[in-house]
């Protein structure tokens, strides 16, 4: 075990220290505004030093963000494809974790398995970062608080309804539900619900997180509608996912429930037509794109709250 300061979680980061990583995203975004994508901030902070991204499934928000923030701090970028690599051929995740912390100074791992992400923190010298495992999504729902507050302000108190499957990014929401305190409704098929555990873990914590099937209760008056895809990469039962899942569509209807200037979220790629219908999710409720900008201003505060800026 190191001491290296990782980002894996939000479970698991103090509260304030997620606060001072969210105010340094906007501060950071702010600065920079109206700056071509690839000016460098004025600071330069991470100059000289490299981020290295390894992918073991597909990206296209994670990786562009992360390679883009990474240059904007002035620092350098590698991405790597597991299969690619010896690790893809069976050299262990614990060894390429030694070996590249001789190369770089922060890695991010997007992984199948959570312990595939646990397995390289542990053996790491370096920071590493969650990209996404069939756990949870951390950096996702940084953005995504940091959205919620541009457009609606603090989200202490206000209500959040998450629509369809309990899968890996419900599970980073419900880390944040603790983490910044604010109320989630959960509308899940009984079959797809989060972890009965993750869920005692949060009412234990005075959380007010539930879960429900009833997806109008759900969205009953709250100030966010969020979704997700019914398929996540890695799933197999994609035709039994969609049997399930589809009573849980955001559309016009569903937004009705909501109050009238509730925002729609979706961490994307979406599938039209399935958990969103265009009109919800090109509307004037719909701050997607803006979440997705945020990935690049939160992470960059997430490598530099690594990096011990
Ligand atoms: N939202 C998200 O993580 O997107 P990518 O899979 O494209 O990185
Ligand atoms: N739940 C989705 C999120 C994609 C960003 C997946 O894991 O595929």
């Amino acid at each position: 075990m190191t001491t290296a300061k990782h980002f894996l979680d939000l479970d698991v980061v103090d509260p304030a220290e997620l606060r001072k990583i969210l105010d340094a995203a906007l501060a950071r975004k702010q600065k920079r505004s109206g700056l071509p994508k690839g000016a460098l901030d004025a600071d330069s902070p991470l100059k000289d030093q490299v981020l290295a991204m390894l992918f073991e499934k597909p990206s296209t928000r994670t990786r562009v963000s992360f390679d883009v923030g990474m240059r904007q701090l002035g620092g350098g970028t590698i991405v790597l494809n597991s299969g690619d690599m010896q690790l893809g051929r069976g050299e262990t995740i614990a060894d390429t974790a030694r070996v590249l912390s001789r190369y770089v100074d922060i890695v991010m791992l997007r992984a199948n398995s959570h312990e595939a992400l646990s397995a390289l923190a542990d053996a790491s010298d370096i920071p590493i970062i969650n990209g996404l495992t069939d756990k949870s999504h951390p950096c996702q729902i940084m953005a995504d608080i940091m959205t919620f507050e541009e457009h609606k302000g603090s989200i202490k108190d206000r209500a959040v309804a998450w629509l369809g499957d309990g899968n890996n990014v419900a599970t980073s929401w419900i880390h944040a539900a603790v983490q910044f305190d604010f109320e989630l409704r959960l509308a899940c098929p009984f079959k797809l619900r989060p972890s009965a555990s993750l869920v005692s873990w949060a009412q234990d914590k005075g959380a007010r997180v539930t879960v429900t099937e009833d997806a109008r209760l759900a969205a009953d008056g709250v100030d966010c509608i969020v979704t997700d895809t019914w398929v996540s990469m890695g799933d197999t039962n994609e035709i039994e996912r969609r049997r399930l899942l589809s009573p849980y569509q955001v559309n016009a209807a569903l937004m009705s429930a909501a109050s009238a200037d509730a925002v729609f979220m979706h961490c994307l790629p979406a599938h039209r037509g399935e958990e969103v219908t265009d009109d919800v999710l090109d509307g004037p409720n719909s701050v997607v794109l803006d979440e997705a900008e945020n990935r690049l201003h939160a992470q960059k505060a997430i490598l530099l709250w690594c990096l011990g800026h």
